[in-house]
């Protein structure tokens, strides 16, 4: 990578976890587009997942993966294993401070020392010159960029939309968990945004209240909320009137499919973010 830079070609790295679906794809191609080389990093990774959490289970098809990063015209694919990035004896971690400190770093410990920990590492293994992620993570987004400004990463950050299947359901490698009930029950998760948008735009400012409009949807829907919060969407603080740069995100658990082994519930993620002028116009 150092001898690509020096011969001034620019890196576009996407992180992943694989068993890709076309919100990766979208990124492959953002970051193929926009650089002289696109790189793909492909690394389930053990330390932001919790004890009790889904590591084993986790969605894996190397095979397909590659394929998908050969039609997409990836340059390289880094696969490393487990010992590859956490050798005996390691044993620094990234702590991602405040922002960690809310919505899923609440529900899931630890996890975001996880990924800033393995992100802080792949920047340095691929040294790229664009890093791109999703928004779909929206607070993984800003943990990175916080990471990147505080540790001095020479890297530059592009966050690209979330790409949504034809019902709105955001794509993500756990809907493979969900046959149709769960599936339906996740539907809820854009139906509460869809909602929370529509009255928004009709004037609605009270946070606690459409909160409260956005749990009842999920909850009438048979998913089981972990959380339904407005934020300011730069420092994730609470609010308590909607105005300016404003985030609601949403962490349902959702019925997971009938397997051996499976787990009851599946938990998923989705967000919006909005702009409230200050007179109040969208
Ligand atoms: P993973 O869940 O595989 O996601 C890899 C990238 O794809 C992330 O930046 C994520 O936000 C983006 N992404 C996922 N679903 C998307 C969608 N529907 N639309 C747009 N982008 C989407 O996020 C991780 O892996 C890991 O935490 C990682 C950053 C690789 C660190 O291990």
């Amino acid at each position: 990578m150092e001898k690509l830079k020096r011969r001034g070609k620019t890196i576009g790295f996407v992180p992943t976890m694989g068993y890709f679906h076309e919100g990766h794809l979208s990124l492959f191609r953002r970051a193929r587009r926009e650089n002289d080389v696109a790189v793909v990093s492909l690394f389930v990774n053990p330390t932001q997942f919790g004890p009790s959490e889904d590591f084993k289970r986790y969605p894996r098809d190397m095979k397909r993966d590659m394929l998908l990063c050969k039609k997409e015209r990836v340059d390289y694919v880094f696969a490393p294993n487990v010992k590859t990035m956490y050798p005996g004896g390691y044993q620094t971690s990234v702590d991602p401070g405040k922002l960690a400190s809310v919505l899923c770093g609440k529900s899931r410990p630890g996890h975001f020392r996880g990924v800033a920990t393995v992100v802080a590492k792949l920047l340095n293994l691929a040294r790229p010159t664009v890093l791109y992620l999703g928004q779909k993570d929206y607070q993984q987004c800003l943990i990175i960029q916080r990471l990147v400004a505080d540790l001095d990463f020479p890297v530059r950050i592009k966050i690209c939309p979330i790409v949504r299947d034809r019902s709105g359901l955001a794509l993500s490698s756990r809907n493979t968990y969900l046959d149709e009930k769960g599936k339906s029950a996740a539907l809820a998760l854009i139906k509460g945004i869809r909602w929370f948008r529509a009255q928004v735009r009709n004037g609605a400012r009270d946070a606690r209240s459409l909160e409260k409009g956005v749990r009842r949807i999920l909850m009438k829907a048979g998913a089981r909320v972990d959380y339904a919060e407005i934020l300011d969407a730069r420092e994730l603080s609470p609010l308590r009137t909607l105005s300016g740069k404003i985030l609601l995100a949403v962490a349902a658990y959702v019925p997971a499919a009938k397997r051996r082994n499976a787990k009851r519930e599946v938990r998923l993620i989705d967000n919006c973010m909005m702009k409230i002028s200050k007179g109040g116009s969208i």
